[in-house]
């Protein structure tokens, strides 16, 4: 049976879960989300959301800022627009219930400003350390109760309903999209969720790589279903490696949030020197594709397993009140941050490319929009600010509901959809097979196309990925698909991508830094890396 609304929301972050309020006062909307309704990467954000709120500090210097960590690559308009925008935004949320951490003022809530790496002024607006938990519940709390949503939970999409691919083939000057298929995991069936609107909402791929800070939903599958729907993907070479992620076999790359950089904790190899004012001039605040790197060398140079994050010195009552969640979750791990260094590693954390849009979100395919972790905005350019990821999926979130609410208003009835066709799959009789793809990419991503890359490398991981995602495609449409197997088949394309897209770009900027041309091209690579399937 087909569901049909006006807007179908894939994902159920800050990006989804903000457009769909909005749109929900203008039409149907379906929300498609592929574990329950807050699982994001959005729920575990700690640092916070960069928005100029001090007299202390200006739009200019929030602007300034962005522009120096993305290299050289950021769309200085969409700068201006997202750092503009974001008083505005910030206050919207408070208005939703967000409970931000400050004292109260006499015109409202005077902000404890967090400060992070490549920001030169504390901004970071957050609610303790689990802003993202803030956020994420009270817009949970407002789609539960808005009669005009529908939450399909445990549902994850599988491909866009492309009109070229599955209404008609007839030609048309540009393609446009439908709504999604959807598998109900509980129920093992396909549904086709038609919509005049689609937007992708989906995240990031932080699980193409072996470590990362992502939770498992962070597989990609938004850019890799856009890219098989034929839209324009752009700058996937640029993954952002956090630097401080716990070092521990069971910790799953917990963050340890850059806000205690923010508040003095300094980085040491394991004799307790330190060692970043070799590497920039702000130190331990430098931005993170220069302390991620840092660490890479200092690690490579001694062979030691992890570096040292030290706060010690601020005292156990600080750091317990600033910091409860993370002290609480060491302490688990058995590190007790107020007495000793904490061990750290880089870990996949971000990806600054994605399905690329326009000013609006919409991509290069009608009727669908990308907003969040999923878009290539020209936000971040080669390197993301901290904290300007949440406020990008908020500010594109807005423009995004006011374009396609224009759209379904001004008319357009859904084709007909034909149902998912299954073509004699049966059940898979070889789950181990899946397994060891998901192993295999994510091992030699991390180790051929992480954080320093080699032409040799990057050649070599290429000619691995052919070979897998003929064996994944065979896998794909031979049994009855699952989750597994969806985000398996995804992953192997955002991989792909990556390794694309690295392979085109010959130099080293921000987050993209190959040995073989360690210096920054900018006669011959200032712009994008558009690529299209
Ligand atoms: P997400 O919040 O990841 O939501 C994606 C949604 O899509 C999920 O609901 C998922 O289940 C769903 N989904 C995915 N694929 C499918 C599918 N095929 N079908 C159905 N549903 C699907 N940024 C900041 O600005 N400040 C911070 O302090 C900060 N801290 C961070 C800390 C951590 C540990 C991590 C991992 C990231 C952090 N980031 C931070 C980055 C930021 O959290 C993310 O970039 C942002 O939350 C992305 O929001 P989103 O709505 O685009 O995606
Ligand atoms: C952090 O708290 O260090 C994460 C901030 C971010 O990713 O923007």
């Amino acid at each position: 049976m087909r569901i049909e609304s006006d807007f179908l929301v894939i994902g159920s972050g800050i990006a989804g879960l903000s457009f769909a309020l909005k749109a929900a006062k203008a039409g149907t909307v379906t929300i498609l989300t592929k574990r329950d309704l807050r699982e994001s990467a959005t729920y575990y954000a700690q640092g916070g959301i960069a928005s100029v709120s001090s007299s202390e500090d200006s739009f200019e210097s929030h602007i300034k800022d962005t522009l120096d960590a993305g290299a050289g690559l950021c769309n200085r308009r969409i700068v201006e627009i997202v750092v503009r925008d974001a008083p505005e935004r910030i206050k919207e949320l408070i208005q939703r219930g967000v409970k931000f951490t400050g004292r109260a003022a006499a015109d409202g809530l005077e902000f404890d400003l967090g400060k992070e790496g490549g920001h030169s002024k504390r901004r970071i607006v957050h609610a303790e350390d689990l802003t993202g938990k803030a956020v994420e519940e009270a817009l949970v709390e407002k789609i539960r109760s808005n009669g005009n949503i529908r939450v399909f939970e445990n549902h994850i999409a599988v491909d866009l309903i492309s009109h070229a691919k599955f209404v008609s083939a007839s030609p048309m000057e540009r393609d446009m999209v439908w709504g999604a298929y959807g598998l109900d995991k509980s129920a093992g069936q396909v549904r086709a969720f038609s919509a005049k609107a689609t937007i992708l909402a989906t995240g990031g791929a932080g699980k193409v790589y072996l470590f990362t800070s992502n939770p498992d939903i962070a597989t990609g599958d938004g850019i890799a279903m856009a890219w098989r729907a034929g839209a324009d993907v752009s700058n996937m070479e640029f993954i952002q490696f956090h630097p401080t992620c716990l070092y521990h076999s069971k910790a799953k790359s917990f963050l340890i949030s850059e806000a205690l950089r923010g508040e003095g904790a300094h980085l040491t190899v394991s004799d307790g020197t330190r060692f970043m004012e070799r590497y920039h001039p702000m130190g331990d605040l430098a931005p993170r594709d220069i302390v991620a790197r840092a660490i890479d060398f200092e690690l490579k140079k001694s062979g030691d397993d992890c570096v040292y994050l030290d706060i010690t010195h601020k005292g156990a009552e600080f750091i317990k009140s600033r910091f409860p969640n993370i002290y609480k979750k060491c302490l688990e791990f058995g590190f007790d941050m107020t007495i000793k260094p904490l061990p750290v590693v880089p870990a996949a954390h971000y990806i600054c490319g994605g399905v690329a849009v326009d000013e609006n979100g919409l991509s290069t395919i009608d009727r669908l929009w990308a907003i969040g972790e999923t878009a290539s905005t020209g936000l971040h350019g080669a390197n993301r600010l901290a904290s300007n990821s949440l406020l990008e999926s908020l500010v594109f979130a807005d423009r995004a509901v006011t374009d396609a609410v224009r759209l379904v208003k001004s008319g357009g009835e859904v084709p007909h959809i034909p149902e998912w066709e299954t073509l004699g799959a049966v059940e898979s009789d070889e789950a181990v097979v899946i397994t060891q793809n998901w192993d295999e990419i994510r091992r030699f991503m991390w180790n051929y196309v992480g954080i320093v890359r080699s032409n040799k490398r990057l050649e070599r991981a290429s000619r691995r990925m052919s070979l897998l995602k003929n064996e994944i495609n065979d896998y794909y449409w031979g049994f009855k698909i699952t989750s597994n197997l969806i985000e398996l088949r995804n992953i192997a394309t955002v991989a792909e991508i990556i390794i694309r897209c690295a392979l085109a770009r010959k130099e080293s900027r921000g987050l993209h830094y190959n040995i073989d041309y360690p210096e920054r091209d900018d006669l011959n690579y200032a712009r994008d890396t558009v690529i299209r399937p």
